[in-house]
């Protein structure tokens, strides 16, 4: 990560295009530039060993958008869309205007901007790629307690955007669907937030809408096995994927009525930590690992057999790990008056056979928490490795 001095030194370049829009863009372009805060200065690289927006710090909103190809659209199209694509997400990460800019973002620097594209099942029977299509991509198993919506699962492909100014993030997310027209059509959309990096004056540990601190127990960069357990490694098959990962996407709604009834000691038992500041209920400070043995006087389990932190612990699950990197997400209410609310579940990891789908398998047998959530939609999406220079994301799939 890194930053950009001003909006207007990088260069706020005026499309070919013209019409209004453009020439409203080319007026505002002519005054100074902008300062910005660091915020807004602050750049994600688009090249490199790994896409953006999976180990990227996570940002203040969150767009997922997937689409499907149109009938007649095969992998031509498609790699002209990601070349499209690609070539956008690399000059607004950069704080660039691109050729067709709307002015949306103007002023507000890159702020974090990251846009990572990945590949569902279907795309590769859609485009004649079948001999390259990862085992990895197998359909999720059916869980008990999913209540999935198909419209909003799956798909040809995906795009995650993070940034944390709301207008850079929607201008990307306005770009992005522009290029889609007469080669892909938009399936879904999905729109998240987070706490607002800078809200707090030390770096702290978002907390979801249930109040709880979450992400704390997440494998961290400096562990040794990290880049096993998160990336596919450099000689993987299908080779195209090398240090890629793959997204298992979950929108997960909260029955916040129902959890927000239940005492603070119940809800901290749900989990295992306290909600004040994310310590295990075995004691210490929230870095203080649980210890799954403690029984209290009466012999019981300090950490409740079903606390969701036992039941998802690597320990507990053979070594299965991944990166959960959620937004929140808030729809609304629902017609019976509850919130539409709850997490844009997003889980990395190198194999989700060993990573989701063991501890989702184990969740779904008794997890204190499914009682207050519904698993609603579902994806499962191929994201392969970061581009180098000169390159798009995917080429190596699709040339
Ligand atoms: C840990 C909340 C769904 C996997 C946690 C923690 C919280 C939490 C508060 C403890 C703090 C932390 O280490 O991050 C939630 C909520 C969910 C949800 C509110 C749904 C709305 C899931 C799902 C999975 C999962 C679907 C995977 C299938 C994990 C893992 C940990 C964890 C692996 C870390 C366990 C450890 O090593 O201590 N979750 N979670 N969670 N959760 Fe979830």
């Amino acid at each position: 990560v890194s930053t950009v001095g001003a909006a207007g030194a990088t260069g706020m370049a005026v499309g070919a295009t013209g019409g209004a829009v453009a020439q409203a863009v080319a007026r505002t372009d002519r005054k100074a530039p902008t300062p910005l805060s660091s915020v807004g200065s602050t750049r994600v690289p688009f090249h490199g060993k790994h896409q953006a927006g999976i180990t990227t710090p996570l940002q203040a909103f969150g767009h997922l958008l997937a689409f499907d190809l149109v009938s007649g659209a095969g992998r031509k199209q498609a790699a002209k869309l990601l070349k499209r694509w690609s070539r956008t997400a690399r000059e607004l990460m950069a704080g660039e205007s691109t050729a067709d800019s709307t002015g949306i973002a103007l002023d507000a620097g890159p702020s974090s901007l990251s846009v990572t594209f990945g590949f569902g099942r279907s795309f590769f029977s859609r485009t004649g790629l079948e001999k390259e299509r990862p085992r990895e991509l197998a359909p999720l198993p059916d869980f008990s307690g999913d209540a999935l919506d198909k419209d909003l699962s799956n798909g040809d492909l995906w795009v995650q955007i993070g940034c944390n100014d709301g207008l850079v993030a929607f201008d990307a997310l306005r770009e992005i669907q522009r290029q889609a027209d007469g080669t892909a059509r938009l399936r879904w959309q999905m729109n998240g937030f987070t706490r607002t990096p800078g809200a707090t004056k030390r770096p702290m540990t978002m907390r979801n809408l249930m109040g709880q601190v979450d992400g704390t127990n997440n494998p961290k960069r400096s562990e040794e096995d990290f880049d096993r357990r998160i990336f596919v490694p450099s000689s993987s098959s299908p080779a195209w994927m090398a240090d890629g990962s793959y997204a298992v996407v979950r929108r997960i709604r909260m029955l916040l009525d129902t959890w927000d009834k239940e005492s603070l000691s119940e809800q901290e038992k749900v989990i295992g930590r306290r909600k004040s500041d994310g310590a295990p209920l075995t004691g210490g400070t929230e870095d203080t690992d649980p210890d799954l043995e403690k029984r209290d006087a009466d012999g019981s389990p300090a950490i409740a057999a079903d606390a969701h932190v036992r039941v998802t612990a690597p320990a507990t699950n053979g070594g299965a790990a991944m990166l959960r990197r959620p937004f929140s997400y808030h729809d609304g209410f629902r017609d019976d008056g509850a919130p539409d609310a709850g997490l844009l579940f997003i889980a990395w990891q190198a194999d989700p056979q060993r990573g989701f789908v063991p501890v989702q398998r184990k969740l779904d047998r008794g997890d204190a928490l499914s009682r207050f959530i519904r698993h609603e939609a579902s994806g499962l999406f191929a994201v392969p490795g970061g581009p180098s220079k000169g390159e798009y994301v995917g080429q190596r799939l699709l040339e």
